[in-house]
């Protein structure tokens, strides 16, 4: 390619992939190409339309009965067998999720440049839109853009939120709330299930107070779908992770040493372990690998809501959890540790656990 052609590249993939889809490109330029070893036909048995999982659903509705142990006891199994399962009779009205997932389609077909108001290198800004995971950092970039909402403290955040869509800041706003109770009951019952533990009014107050990042994800179509990856392998670092999915197969998990595809349910949520929360159990609930796979012909959106304690606040085993035969296994950790990682490390190597694990 000649040098110019190869500048206006660069600068049209750092406008992102829903511009280069929409530009026409009719092949995946060299900065989304992965590694041969790292792109998703490496093994043939998990191409996109391979291997399916089912995963562990958990019905909400239990655990507001007298069958709550039933309910407790599949979750239980759900987090140590999957560290993932789907979410059903939650109380998060229909409307609400479909409103979330318009509301951020409709910010995604918005012009460049009402978008681009919101590129920022801050990790801390209240709202971030950007390409791949860390633009200015990841060797290949992945084919996703995306915009974060920092949701903590609400109300003070949500009037720096994009004012286009018009109905964007009141019904993400909605959905926010809603991913917060979902999570508080979501979170004091995983806690619950891990047996000798409860949530006590302490616990409950710090994750009331604690950060909420919603992240709104958008796959535009990928003319080489198998040369690159939406999302490259990450666990995610919070407690719990609440994934909305609007109907289109993409989310991959680790299971039994396999790559194997999410079936998406309409109006359920794919609820995960996050790697603070298998500090908090002491490793008994796994934080599990996961990767997203992009398709040539829909453009596939998520939002996914992280949940965590507040940022400065320190994450370490449930003294419970820790006994001769179970020893801690992490050392005490916080957000900004965290942060301080993810910055010194790309995210494709990124391995947080392990640069915390005791022995
Ligand atoms: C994430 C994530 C999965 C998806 O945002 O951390 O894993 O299906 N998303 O978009
Ligand atoms: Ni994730």
């Amino acid at each position: 390619m000649a040098k110019r052609e190869e500048e206006s590249m660069e600068k049209a993939c750092m406008k992102g992939v829903k511009y280069l889809w929409e530009s026409g490109v009719s092949r995946v330029p060299e900065k989304y190409i992965f590694p041969a070893s790292d792109r998703p036909s490496t093994n043939r048995l998990s191409m996109s339309t391979g291997t399916t999982i089912s995963l562990p659903i958990i019905d909400l509705s239990l655990l507001q009965t007298s069958n709550r142990i039933q309910g407790l006891e599949s979750i239980a199994k759900a987090c140590e067998e999957h560290g993932f399962f789907q979410v059903i009779n939650h109380g998060v009205p229909c409307d609400v999720i479909h409103d979330m997932i318009d509301v951020s389609r409709q910010f995604f077909e918005l012009p460049l440049e009402e978008r681009a108001k919101y590129m920022s290198g801050d990790m801390s800004a209240p709202v971030r839109y950007g390409t791949s995971s860390n633009q200015n950092k990841d060797d290949s970039f992945c084919w996703r853009d995306f915009l974060k909402l920092n949701c903590q403290p609400l109300e003070n955040l949500v009037p720096h939120w994009p004012s286009s869509p018009g109905y964007f800041r009141q019904k993400t706003k909605a959905y926010a709330e809603q991913m917060k109770s979902l999570f508080m009951m979501l979170i004091k019952a995983t806690i619950e299930s891990l047996g000798p533990v409860i949530m006590d009014d302490f616990l409950r107050r710090e994750f009331e107070e604690g950060s909420q990042l919603m992240v709104i994800n958008c796959y535009p179509p990928c003319p080489q779908p198998e040369l690159t990856l939406g999302s490259p392998p990450h666990t995610d670092y919070g407690f719990l992770t609440l994934l909305l999915q609007d109907g289109i197969p993409g989310l991959q998990i680790q299971f039994l040493g396999e790559w194997v595809t999410v079936e998406p349910i309409l109006n359920a949520f794919v609820v995960n372990i996050g790697d603070f929360l298998e500090i908090f159990s002491n490793g008994r609930y796994k934080s599990v690998l996961h990767r997203v796979l992009v398709n040539s012909s829909q453009t596939r959106i998520s939002v996914a809501s992280l949940h965590s304690l507040p940022i400065n606040n320190v994450v370490c085993a449930s003294p419970e959890l820790i006994n001769e035969g179970n020893p801690k296994r992490y050392k005490g950790t916080n957000f900004s540790t965290y942060l301080k990682h993810l910055s010194s490390c790309e995210l494709k190597k990124n391995n947080f656990l392990e640069s915390i694990k005791l022995t």
